[in-house]
């Protein structure tokens, strides 16, 4: 039976599709089975109802009871029955109320090499501290900002020439690749030590273009 991934999202979407694709076209061992967003008109929650996923909003009011909300949005998930909870560009830090409903069964991707740069713009932050490498991390949700403990990594090149815009997509193109394996992984019970990364995720990380 496959496993069941309930998949968070409040942007564009594009690790979910990656999610979805690797889902139609290839023989993973996992199943999403709803999409939530915090953010009614995401993209994201779209993909979902156009690869015919469930999908649910709990809609974040600044200024509103935050206990409230953490409530509402972990029993919205639960009601989706997850073995696995995915947030894959989910911009908003999960309460206590979900993650202690899910214990070490949610994992986030994040772009930059963990412990490096956590939290907001971690692009802009690579390129701020003069970066010549980073990258993105899957790991598992605690209760800390980009704390838990690492699955997987991919390393990226930053290019002299890149703004925040340009290697955050050069980092997503990672993160399409190592996201859908992880889960894949996971759902396989093949994850005990960490994913193994043999050959391409792990990207060239040297190059005339970077060079000092
Ligand atoms: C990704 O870079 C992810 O690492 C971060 O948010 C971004 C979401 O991108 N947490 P997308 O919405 O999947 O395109």
């Amino acid at each position: 039976m496959s496993l069941r991934v309930v998949v968070l999202a409040s942007g564009a979407g594009s690790n979910l599709s990656a999610l979805l694709d690797a889902e139609r076209t290839r023989r993973v061992a996992y199943e999403v089975v709803a999409v939530g967003s915090d953010r009614p008109s995401s993209k994201a929650l779209t993909l979902a109802a156009a690869a015919a996923k469930r999908t649910f909003a709990v809609p974040f009011k600044s200024g509103g009871e935050r206990s409230l909300w953490d409530k509402a949005l972990a029993d919205a998930v639960m009601a989706e029955g997850p073995d696995l909870l995915v947030l894959a560009g989910f911009m908003r830090i999960l309460g206590r109320a979900l993650i202690d409903r899910l214990p070490r069964r949610i994992i986030n991707v994040h772009p930059s090499l963990l412990p490096a740069f956590p939290g907001l713009a971690a692009p802009a932050q690579a390129l701020a501290a003069g970066a010549h490498i980073t990258g993105c991390t899957v790991h598992l949700v605690d209760a800390g900002v980009d704390t838990g403990p690492i699955l997987a990594q991919a390393a990226v090149p930053v290019m002299r020439d890149d703004s925040p815009e340009t290697l955050h997509n050069r980092i997503r193109e990672q993160e399409h690749t190592v996201l859908p394996i992880v889960v894949d992984l996971w759902a396989r019970k093949a994850l005990e030590q960490g994913c193994p990364f043999p050959s391409d995720p792990l990207t060239v990380v040297w190059g005339p273009d970077n060079a000092d």
